[in-house]
């Protein structure tokens, strides 16, 4: 049947002990899902205890770095020994770095290559022998993957992601699970409140929806492409962006000329 329920189903969420990841937690749990939420905290975080008992679906604690690859086969070794199944897999863990073209130091990409890249490979190469046929990963990129965003690390690990995505879909698809990719525009995480004024105007100038985006409109298109509502869906890119990436930098001239 096709539907947004998520009931039965077990879903990994990476990175959720704030921001996006916690609110996409939040939601998979109320539309039914036994949600696994992971960080790098070893007791769970405060917003994710304020939702640990959910009035539907369930939601568990497990510590994961997504960088360390014995932490993801811990996590599946400890899935299978509960008789579980992974039907779904939200790599939503992220880095930022905002060192620019000139300054950037290997380190600096070799720290966000190893969180914002390696680790959503590792969860994939640790999980998706337990996912079966209908089953769906979302990996969480960025509009930096889809343009020239100024901190070279950053951008260069969402575009590499992209890359990833696009292999996981086609070598996954034959076993009917589904790999899409998110991309989000500036949203009010904590990450985002660190951000200079000057990025958040700059931002803003270039938005066509003109407005920021929420943490819950990043999850509302996270379930969509868990659920069956997507179930033909497969390698595709979704910005939510408030229009950021859509219109090529023509925003600035269009405004511009008015
Ligand atoms: N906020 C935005 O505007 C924005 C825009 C585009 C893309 N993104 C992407 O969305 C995702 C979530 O971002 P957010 O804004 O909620 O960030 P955030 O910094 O608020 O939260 C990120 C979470 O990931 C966890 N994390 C960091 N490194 C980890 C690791 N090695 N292993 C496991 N967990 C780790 C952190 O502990 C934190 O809880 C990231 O992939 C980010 O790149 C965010």
């Amino acid at each position: 049947m096709i539907s947004l329920q998520l009931s039965g189903r077990t879903v990994v969420v990476t990175g959720a002990g704030q921001g996006q990841g916690a609110a996409e937690a939040r939601l998979l749990a109320e539309a039914g899902a036994r949600v696994i939420a992971t960080d790098l905290a070893s007791e769970i975080p405060e917003q994710l205890a304020a939702i640990s008992s959910p009035s539907v679906g369930e939601l568990v604690y497990r510590q994961l770095d997504v960088s360390d690859a014995d932490g993801w086969q811990r996590l599946a070794d400890w899935i299978r020994s509960r008789g579980w199944q992974v039907d779904g897999l939200v790599n939503n863990a992220g880095i930022t770095q905002r060192s620019r073209l000139l300054d950037a130091s290997v380190t600096d990409l070799q720290r966000v290559y190893e969180v914002n890249v390696a680790g959503v490979l590792l969860g994939i190469q640790a999980l998706s022998p337990l996912m079966g046929n209908g089953s769906a990963i979302v990996n969480v990129g960025s509009v930096a993957g889809l343009t020239a965003h100024y901190p070279v690390a950053y951008t260069a690990s969402k575009w590499a992601l992209r890359g990833l995505s696009q292999v996981a879909a086609m070598e996954l698809g034959p076993r009917g699970i589904r790999v899409n990719t998110v991309h989000p525009g500036f949203i009010e995480t904590p990450m985002t409140a660190s951000a200079r004024p000057e990025f958040r105007q700059a931002t803003l100038a270039e938005t066509p929806l003109g407005r920021t985006g929420t943490v819950d409109e990043v999850a509302g298109v996270v379930l969509f492409l868990l659920s069956t509502l997507s179930s033909f869906v497969t390698g595709a890119e979704i910005p939510v962006d408030g229009g950021q990436s859509g219109h090529g930098g023509a925003k600035s001239v269009s405004d511009a000329m008015r």
